[in-house]
């Protein structure tokens, strides 16, 4: 969890076209709204800046700027370019999942963050459940899913997913039956800073660590209905110290994979 307060988080325009969308993602949140950007000098106790631009919103680290704004975008960047050459259902985020047997599941993403894991299990075809319990994450990913929903390119896959502003931990069952549940909490950072891209340190910065992560696993796996799906660094524990059924590993992370039943063959 991160270590300030919402009194440290405001929201400005750096465009007069925005100041609406500005006053009412304040609203929504409950941040001090402060207008102008230009004016966050005058509030030396902020440590990010929500700043909406051209109806986007993004995130600054005031005291260092240079790590650039991160924003969910669904359009282009890394996220579009893997939903055209990220290697369909081969990859192996879908074969943890299951989608190989030609199923096609509800999936809850029970920690959303910036929404990438569901995009491509969205862009898959899944149903997709996204529950994100940090209110400035919360607000980067409504608005990066709004913004999509108007390009026809990925209406469609934007369509199949859905924002729960709720803590898993606490509310996982607001979640309609979920076939699958897929985690991937914050795992304490190992890498040097520097290696580190400067996107994912403005995240870190703001998210800090899931230390109550282990406690996802008992309600996901009373919950899901064929399996839960975990992503872990290669170094990492398995959550909660239980061994999975299986894991699928990758170069730094690998999935666990806990079978709650087997995908039946008639869905394949
Ligand atoms: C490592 S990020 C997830 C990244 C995501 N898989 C992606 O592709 O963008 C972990 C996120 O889970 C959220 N989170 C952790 N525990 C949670 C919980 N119990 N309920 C809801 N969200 C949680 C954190 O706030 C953080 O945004």
């Amino acid at each position: 969890m991160s270590k300030y307060d919402m009194t440290q988080i405001a929201v400005g325009y750096i465009d007069k076209t925005d100041i609406d969308l500005a006053k009412k993602v304040a609203q929504q949140w409950q941040l001090q709204y402060i207008g102008d950007v230009a004016s966050v000098n005058k509030q030396s106790n902020l440590l990010f800046l929500l700043q909406v631009h051209f109806q986007q919103v993004e995130l600054i680290k005031l005291d260092e700027p240079k790590l650039g704004a991160i924003k969910v975008d669904f359009v282009e960047g890394p996220v579009a370019h893997r939903r055209k050459f990220g290697g369909g259902r081969g990859q192996d985020i879908a074969k943890a999942i299951g989608l190989k047997h030609g199923f096609t599941p509800h999936v809850l993403d029970a920690t959303a963050g910036l929404g990438r894991d569901s995009f491509v299990l969205a862009s898959l075809g899944c149903q997709v459940t996204m529950m994100e319990r940090m209110p400035i994450v919360a607000a980067l990913l409504e608005n990066g899913l709004a913004r999509a929903k108007i390009h026809q390119e990925v209406a469609d896959i934007v369509d199949r997913m859905s924002l729960i502003y709720a803590s898993s931990i606490d509310d996982m069952t607001l979640a309609n039956a979920p076939d699958v549940i897929y985690l991937d909490p914050m795992y304490p950072h190992r890498e040097k800073s520097a290696a580190v891209k400067k996107e994912m340190r403005v995240f870190q910065a703001l998210v800090g660590e899931d230390l109550d992560a282990d406690n996802l696993l008992i309600p996901a796996l009373k919950l899901a209905k064929y399996r839960v799906v975990v992503k872990r660094p290669s170094y990492a524990e398995p959550l909660n110290n239980k061994a999975p059924s299986t894991s699928i590993k990758m170069k730094k992370n690998r999935f666990d994979v806990y079978v709650n039943q087997a995908i039946p063959k008639a869905m394949t």
